[in-house]
């Protein structure tokens, strides 16, 4: 995306890391709500396909289906819209530079997603106005004309609404498949190189994602259906007793079901993260979800034998967080497979400031040497050879030995080769040609005393 890099800024690597944060934040809102959505829209569009007539059970459980979340457009566009094109920004600011397609694929997932969203208000209004027509339709008797015209109105109405209604599910289905994997694609950066969208869509990482998305969205549709239609609003709603009986029980049971297969896909989404990748905060937060999904079942199951609709709060609460579970453990693999980059963002970032400065007339800080050391290398280098990394004095000799020792070492550390196989290669540690330059100095003074 030309365009896209155009409002790139470069960035040093603690505002990159910040980025990390709203990645989370972005990821919680725009996946829990476009789980609702994806989930009430497939279950409004079953039902009503369910239904014969629009006074039937089935028929407003279809418009309550479809009322969930969508009272106004004010949600849709800042819980949906607003968070996916955040996400589309901050992967465009951290992948920038990387021969990677991902933001084209985010913003093809966009564009299902906007007509999608356009379709779901259209299928809405559609679906209440078809029940006020049927209602009119019984009442206007006396006058043969307006009936008839009630009678069209109410045909092509009932059409827009299978068709607005199928299209958004279709739609929205395709934009969160493509979404979904993506960003399970942006986790693994050793498959950049020969992946395309055929690894977006059909790895098996992918899949087994986009299959806990769904699963994910379904429980707690169902479980936002009873919070919000049977406990938060329930006054308002002022429902029969059978209707309520009736959506109750098709809503506990769906969040039972759909409830228990999630944490299968939980554990099993630790297998596609990347060996590199995982870390304790991973593994922290996947318990973490196991847990709350246990809870989050176990109160559904009391709102089933105590019949007290107040428990659901308590799974309604827990489900955002395992929202936001899931969300980090995303973020969480993607960064760290994605930290040598920022490195190079960060040199890129610093390399542009001194040159903003150069061109104000003001000199850059003095560089030293010894500080970006015991910052940046000692981590790996010590005294001793260790597992980390060679200890400089045993391989400087090689160096000193040299013509020019200074442009060689230099040239080593702005692009590291893999030298000895005892070690991993050394990553690239993102320094500009002047700190290269003044690390190399100092190693070179250092090790030359010793002598
Ligand atoms: C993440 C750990 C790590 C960090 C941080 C690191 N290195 Fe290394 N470095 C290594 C490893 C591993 C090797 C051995 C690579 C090999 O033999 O292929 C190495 C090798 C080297 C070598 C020897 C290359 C040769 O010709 O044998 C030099 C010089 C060096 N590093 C300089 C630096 C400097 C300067 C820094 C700080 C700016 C730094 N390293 C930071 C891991 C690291």
């Amino acid at each position: 995306m030309e365009f896209l890099d155009k409002l790139v800024i470069p960035q040093p690597d603690y505002n990159l890391n910040l980025l990390n944060y709203f990645l989370i934040l972005g990821l919680t809102i725009f996946l829990a709500y476009s789980g609702v959505l994806f989930g009430s829209m497939s279950l409004s569009v079953y039902f009503r396909n369910k239904s014969k007539k629009v006074t039937d059970n089935n028929a407003k459980l279809s418009r309550d289906y479809a009322d969930l979340i969508t009272d106004s457009w004010i949600y849709s566009f800042g819980l949906g819209i607003v968070p996916f094109l955040s996400i589309i920004f901050i992967y465009t600011q951290l992948l920038h530079k990387q021969p990677v397609a991902i933001v084209s694929y985010l913003t093809l997932a966009f564009l299902f997603y906007l007509v999608s969203v356009l379709l779901v208000h259209k299928y809405k209004k559609s679906l209440h106005l078809s029940q006020l027509l049927s209602a009119l339709k019984n009442k206007v008797t006396d006058s043969e004309e307006v009936s008839a015209e009630i009678e069209t109105l109410n045909d092509s109405t009932n059409a827009t609404k299978g068709m607005t209604g199928t299209w958004s599910v279709i739609l929205m289905f395709i934009s969160m498949w493509i979404f979904v994997g993506t960003v399970t694609f942006a986790m693994n950066p050793d498959s950049w190189w020969h992946g395309n969208v055929l690894t977006v869509l059909f790895s098996a990482a992918s899949i087994l994602k986009f299959l806990q998305f769904i699963t994910a969205a379904l429980a707690f549709t169902a479980v936002s259906f009873v919070f919000r239609n049977l406990y938060w609003d329930a006054e308002r709603k002022n429902y029969t007793e059978e209707y309520s009986e009736f959506a109750k029980k098709i809503n506990l049971w769906l969040a039972l079901a759909s409830g228990l297969f999630l944490p299968i896909f939980i554990v099993l989404s630790l297998f596609i993260i990347p060996k590199t990748s995982l870390n304790p905060q991973i593994f922290a937060a996947v318990t973490l979800s196991l847990l709350l999904m246990l809870v989050i079942l176990q109160q559904v199951y009391l709102v089933i034998k105590d019949n007290k609709n107040s428990y659901i709060r308590y799974a309604f609460y827990s489900f955002i967080i395992v929202f936001a579970l899931m969300a980090f453990i995303d973020k969480a693999a993607f960064s760290v497979g994605n930290r040598a980059h920022v490195l190079v963002l960060d040199k890129e970032y610093k390399v542009h400031k001194e040159e903003f400065l150069a061109s104000l007339g003001i000199e850059a800080a003095p560089i030293n040497g010894g500080e970006i050391y015991t910052g940046r290398c000692a981590a790996c280098h010590r005294d001793e050879d260790a597992p980390t990394a060679p200890a400089h004095k045993n391989i400087m000799q090689k160096y000193l030995d040299q013509a020019d020792p200074l442009t060689a070492l230099m040239q080593f550390i702005q692009n590291p080769k893999p030298v000895n196989p005892k070690w991993p290669p050394m990553p690239n540690q993102g320094l500009t040609p002047q700190e290269a330059k003044a690390v190399a100095e100092y190693m070179l003074e250092k090790y030359s005393a010793k002598e």
